[in-house]
């Protein structure tokens, strides 16, 4: 049985029976806010590491073996493909359910009392994980919705041009062509080299693509297939000075490394909160600078708002409220474990099973080598092996689970270990790489 460490939700039987409206709204809103964050093996063995540097507790396996014990792992395989959806460790797990539990109790009460002003808290405690303030956040139901927000609802003319990478999510160059074809905008798309010799190589790729008419620049903040970081803030200095927007895809980066989005300089900033964060499926959220809120057009349409009001963006309809009320649990989650703690570890654990395989004359690392340039995530190849083979092979004969990646220059597996990845599991890999290549 687990406790919970936190406000319990206070039962609705155990309320007294008279209570003015306001008040009990005022207590329904505070029960649901009091984020139960579930024991977790955790907190017993933080105490113990607290003066330990982050860097030098990344490889200490004993301690990420305690953190291992926080999730319910499937045994069949060794899960390399956290990249696509993080399991969540069991404490936001049970607080999860607990959310869901209450909103089922209070039903339509609780949708039409407090469900607004709790998403609203929810991005609040978000934005202090992003560096930014709530007015300029809302909470979406992934990177997808954020940004095709920002590619459709743009006030495009015929003739205006918009410039992206090949390497960039298939999702969100559809929505280009849609626009392209709708409103007469011209794309013109960049590569990205898997190894570039410095940020100004990266820049100038951007640069060189940007003409008169260009009015809306996408980028990567991680590339996905490969883990690749790009100087974003380089990036939206250089568009800014040519009159350019700068929409950053941070899909792969909240909860994953530690950044600041205001430092960034960016326009517009959409991740999905259900990868690295590990919030439940289903929330993602957007960031958009003061002097466009106004200007976009939102997915659905909202009622009048103020200008300023970011919440004309917001409207989604009726959703699983329940997980947006995890938002609180798992970033609960992240901030005891400690994002620099996460960062370090995930970084570490790239770097020990690349740097094992990085001068294999048979095998191709497809992620740059500098430590600032990647997190947890890499991609490899092996020369004579399609990625959909390497990646059968690695699951058939290995029983290791990962993602072919076969597409804008970059063949082979993406690999997304996560602060559950044991080194004992990296170590079977890179012996399964070097058999297979030799
Ligand atoms: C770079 C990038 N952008 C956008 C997305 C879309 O994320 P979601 O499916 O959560 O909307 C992904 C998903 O993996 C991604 O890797």
């Amino acid at each position: 049985m687990h406790q919970t460490i936190n406000k319990k939700l206070i039962p609705l039987e155990k309320q007294p029976a008279i209570m003015n409206k306001r008040d009990f709204i005022r207590k329904l809103s505070l029960a649901t806010l009091a984020s139960p964050l579930y024991a977790s093996v955790l907190t017993s063995c933080l105490e113990e590491v607290a003066n330990v540097p982050a860097n030098d507790l990344a490889s200490n396996d004993d301690f990420w073996q305690k953190v291992r014990s926080d999730y319910k792992l499937k045994p069949d395989y060794i899960n390399l493909e956290s990249g696509y959806y993080n399991i969540i460790p069991t404490p936001t797990l049970n607080s999860m359910v607990e959310h869901a539990k209450m909103v089922n109790y209070e039903g339509s009460y609780y949708m039409r009392t407090v469900q607004w002003d709790n998403k609203k808290r929810m991005a609040q405690k978000l934005a202090k994980v992003l560096g930014c303030t709530s007015k300029n956040v809302i909470i979406t139901r992934n990177t997808t919705e954020s940004l095709d927000m920002v590619i459709k609802g743009y006030p495009w003319k015929e003739g205006d041009e918009a410039v992206f990478a090949n390497q960039d999510y298939g999702a969100m160059k559809v929505m280009f062509e849609q626009v392209s074809r709708r409103y007469g905008v011209v794309t013109k798309t960049v590569s990205v080299p898997n190894h570039p010799k410095s940020d100004e190589e990266i820049v100038e790729l951007y640069a060189n693509a940007i003409t008169p008419n260009t009015r809306l620049l996408m980028v990567c903040h991680m590339i996905n297939i490969t883990g690749h970081i790009l100087p974003i803030k380089k990036i939206c200095q250089m568009a800014h000075n040519k009159g350019v927007q700068v929409m950053v895809d941070g899909a792969h980066c909240v909860g994953h490394f530690e950044y600041n989005i205001e430092e960034l300089e960016c326009d517009y900033y959409g991740s999905s909160l259900h990868k690295w964060l590990a919030v439940p499926l289903g929330t993602g959220m957007l960031y958009v600078k003061d002097e466009h809120i106004d200007t976009l057009w939102p997915i659905f349409a909202e009622h009048d708002r103020e200008p300023g009001d970011i919440s004309r963006l917001n409207h989604t309809g009726t959703h699983p409220v329940h997980h947006d009320l995890s938002i609180e649990s798992a970033i609960d989650y992240y901030n005891m474990l400690g994002s620099a703690r996460k960062e370090a570890r995930l970084r570490y654990l790239q770097e020990y099973w690349s740097s094992k395989v990085r001068n294999h004359p048979n095998i191709v690392v497809n992620t740059p080598v500098e430590s600032h340039r990647s997190c947890g995530i890499a991609n490899v190849g092996i020369k004579s092996m399609k990625p959909a083979d390497l990646a059968k092979s690695l699951m058939d004969d290995y029983k290791i689970f990962t993602v072919a990646i076969d597409y804008a220059n970059v063949q082979g597996c993406r690999i997304s270990p996560n602060v559950f990845t044991t080194i004992a599991e990296l170590d079977v890999f890179v012996n399964a790489l070097k058999e297979m290549a030799a």
